[in-house]
């Protein structure tokens, strides 16, 4: 049994430890594993080497991928897919992709185009659907949820506004964990637009009560009521998507420009995608990758895992990539309950 494995999209910390897992079981079963290079490029140019657990036994502490990784689509064009198609064809028996929603979304469609395929759920945004979690989510928060906690000391001291930048196109699971754990005073996600002026008279509130002082978790898809505050460039990557970035600093400009108060902005940016994994995964990964080779023993193609409470599942592809998982109703209502 040939086993291609790909990681795909942005990096997350814990691909390494589902590639560990994944070179552990398929050393029990006596499979031979290979890396291909850069996601969806490598295989499109049908750039991939063997890897063996010996050569990489202590990869599971640490962040990236040794695959290395892309933000390529396969189905841009024709031409792309058929060599995909053609490399999986000539060298491998089962193709294991790690990634997102754009990564397994194509690891969903060569699965229909025939390929014995099985997906694993990375991406630290949290958001596909189906999961309760994806590798690299649990990490991400806790950078996230630590920095807005370390926020106050210099905010407290200089007697500022600091507003806090977090990743999360469309969903804001790092922000409302991060916001939450790390006692920000406002939170705004991308699941419900904010309005300038109530962020205003939160922090005025806490001014009026002597605590001069407040700090903004902002995810970087955050929408304003107010139209006219830009928060996406015109740059898309290959699937298709905005990038975003900027909010941060012009929401801290607009609370400066209304209430006269001085207010900072921070990005976190890739910080939150840095570093070792935690101990959840670590271990989360390490699952996910014994489990993905266990799905390919039994041939049940066509799937992705899942955790479902504390049982990995399998689900089919279909059902992770459907729909964006967004921050429901009962986190949400907590961005009120906490607010100020
Ligand atoms: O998809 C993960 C993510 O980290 C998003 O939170 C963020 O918007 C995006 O990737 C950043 O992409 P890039 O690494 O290409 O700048």
């Amino acid at each position: 049994m040939k086993i291609a494995v790909l990681t795909g999209g942005g990096d997350a910390q814990g691909l390494n430890a589902v590639i560990q897992g994944i070179l552990w079981k398929a050393k029990k079963e006596g499979y031979d594993v290979y890396g291909i290079q850069r996601g969806y490029k490598g295989l499109i140019e049908a750039d991939f080497k063997p890897i063996k657990l010996e050569d990489f036994e202590e990869i599971f502490k640490v962040g990236g991928t040794i695959l290395k990784t892309s933000r390529t689509n396969p189905y841009k064009s024709k031409e792309g897919v058929k060599k995909a198609l053609t490399t999986i064809k000539n060298n491998f028996d089962a193709l294991i992709a790690i990634g997102g929603d754009d990564t397994l979304g194509a690891a969903n469609r060569l699965s229909k185009d025939g390929v014995p395929v099985i997906g694993v759920p990375k991406t630290i945004d949290n958001d596909l659907d189906n999961t309760d979690f994806t590798i690299g989510f649990q990490t991400a928060a806790a950078i996230a949820a630590e920095a807005v906690q370390n926020l106050h000391t210099t905010a407290r001291s200089h007697e500022r506004v600091v507003v806090c930048e977090i990743m999360g196109r469309h969903a804001g699971w790092i922000t409302i964990y991060a916001g939450l754990a790390g006692g920000a005073h406002v939170i705004l996600l991308p699941e419900k637009t904010f309005d300038v002026e109530s962020v205003c008279q939160v922090i005025k509130k806490r001014y009026d009560a002597g605590k001069n002082y407040a700090i903004i978790a902002c995810s970087e898809g955050a929408k304003p009521k107010q139209k006219d505050l830009v928060t996406a460039t015109a740059e898309k990557d290959e699937f298709g998507h905005i990038r975003l970035g900027g909010i941060g600093t012009i929401l801290a400009d607009e609370i400066q420009k209304r209430m006269g108060i001085t207010t900072r902005s921070v990005v976190l940016g890739h910080l939150q995608r840095c570093g070792s994994p935690n101990t959840f995964d670590r271990v989360f990964g390490l699952r996910l990758g014994v489990n993905a080779v266990k799905l390919v023993k039994e041939k049940k193609y066509g799937y992705g895992l899942s955790l479902k409470g504390l049982n990995i599942v399998p689900v089919k592809l279909d059902d992770l990539v459907d729909k964006l998982k967004l921050v429901d109703e009962e986190l949400l209502e907590l961005t009120d309950i906490f607010s100020g």
